[in-house]
């Protein structure tokens, strides 16, 4: 089974026969909705909207404890998370998909591990490499195969938001090396490490960060929604092929 979590912009898959929806509850608490299970070209899809179905919960009050535990207890082969991101490399212009390889966490002040309970004995994660390699690659193929054009690649910086940044703080994420920003990076990609998942981010450029491109006294948050709706037809069809590459 191939799980799915969506964001802005991809609180359902139009593409999913829909069999049935799941409440899961888990030791963490209820995740941002029911889990809903379906098939895209006859494979077993689960699809969970990390924001709500309504799209009512911020980045920062998401459970992302229990949204990952929910999808572990079903063992996918793969977690895909699409993302939206602000833009900061200039080739990032809005509309644009990016699989990215590497992350930066800004965060503070979320539930960020399973291993921090303090009568556990004390466990760590690899993290050189945040997402896996191989549903990296599985993305890229369908891309390829789906003849969408994806950036291959790129640094996430992951703030707490649910504010924007300011061009100051873009900047300084530059110089850090960033090259987009979103709100749900973290701890979402460290939480799937610790459970062993497949876990890899098809980022949608939703606008130029702040200060950059046209961007340079605001951002024209009306038009966010245009952009990523535009967009998300690309990330469907992406989606329609990793279910075909993908071998469960
Ligand atoms: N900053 C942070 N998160 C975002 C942005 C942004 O500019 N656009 C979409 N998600």
């Amino acid at each position: 089974m191939l799980a799915i979590i969506g964001g802005s912009g991809l609180t359902q898959l139009s593409c999913l026969e829909i069999s049935h929806r799941q409440i899961i509850r888990t030791p963490y608490g209820e995740p941002s909705g029911p889990l809903t299970f379906g098939k895209i070209r006859d494979r077993d899809i689960v699809f969970l909207a990390r924001h709500g179905h309504g799209h009512t919960i911020p980045p920062h009050a998401i459970n992302y404890r229990a949204n990952l535990w929910a999808l572990h207890s079903l063992q996918p082969s793969h977690v895909i998370a699409v993302a939206s991101v602000g833009g900061i490399h200039a080739d990032l212009a809005p509309g644009r998909l990016v699989v990215p390889d590497q992350i930066i966490d800004y965060t503070y002040g979320r539930e960020f591990t399973y291993f921090g309970d303090k009568d556990q004995r004390v466990r760590h994660i690899d993290f050189t490499l945040p997402y896996s390699q191989i549903t990296r690659v599985l993305l890229l193929q369908a891309a390829e195969l789906a003849q969408e054009a994806v950036v291959k690649g790129g640094v996430y910086a992951a703030t707490q938001g649910p504010r924007l940044e300011t061009a100051a703080e873009i900047n300084r994420l530059e110089r850090d090396g960033a090259d987009m920003v979103g709100m749900t990076g973290m701890p979402e990609t460290a939480l799937a490490r610790e459970l062993g998942l497949n876990y890899a981010t098809i980022a949608v450029v939703a606008n130029h960060a702040a200060g950059r491109g046209t961007n340079v006294t605001a951002i024209p948050l009306k038009e966010i929604y245009a952009v990523l709706e535009k967009a998300m037809v690309g990330v469907r069809t992406i989606l329609e092929h990793v279910v075909s590459c993908h071998g469960d």
